[in-house]
């Protein structure tokens, strides 16, 4: 596999999807609604490690309520750039969820086989309500039916990098989101 490096994409060679400026505002409209609708509530947001690392701390800045945070880690690409399908829980939750309004913070959504292992695994601790909230949606790579409450961007299928996501673990520092082509 090719060693991609921080450079490549600051110099300009793969193609800028989202700059930092268009991810703030976007995350700053989706703030907005998720405060609107959970006014009255206290949500657990709970962030899919690592990938959402950076969107989850951008975005409970924004939130106007009172809120709680934690993770969980899965894993099923390995270090390829297509899902295997196999999800593993390489970390849980702490929190206990149980009549709880949750919400699940993802990078990005590709097949749709992660966030409906996370829906089926936390609707069986029977919380109040479940949403899911993701920066990024492919289009037509959805290999089941699924929903994303709300969403940050509708993208091409093709492989991103950038502000948390990555290609073999590197690139999540990069504060832009690029197109690895
Ligand atoms: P899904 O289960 O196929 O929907 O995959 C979702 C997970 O795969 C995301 O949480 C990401 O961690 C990872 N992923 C999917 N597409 C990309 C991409 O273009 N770049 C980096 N990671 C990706
Ligand atoms: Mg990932």
């Amino acid at each position: 596999m090719h060693d991609y490096q921080m450079k490549d994409f600051e110099s300009g060679k793969f193609p800028l999807l989202f700059s930092p400026e268009m991810i703030q505002q976007r995350i700053k409209e989706l703030a907005s609604e998720i405060t609107k609708d959970y006014h009255d509530k206290c949500p657990v947001l709970i962030g899919v490690l690592n990938g959402a690392f950076m969107f989850l701390s951008d975005l409970v800045k924004e939130l106007k309520i009172d809120c709680e945070v934690d993770f969980i880690k899965i894993s099923s690409y390995g270090d390829q750039r297509t899902s295997s399908g196999q999800i593993k829980v390489k970390k849980d939750i702490d929190c206990h969820i149980e009549d709880r309004h949750v919400l699940v913070v993802e990078d990005i959504v590709d097949s749709g086989l992660s966030v409906t292992y996370l829906g089926n695994r936390l609707m069986a601790y029977k919380p109040k309500s479940l949403k899911f909230v993701s920066l990024l949606r492919k289009k037509g790579s959805a290999k089941v039916e699924f929903n994303i409450d709300y969403l940050g961007f509708w993208i091409e299928n093709e492989f991103v990098v950038g502000y948390g996501l990555d290609l073999a673990q590197k690139l999540r520092n990069l504060p832009a989101v690029y197109i690895l082509k």
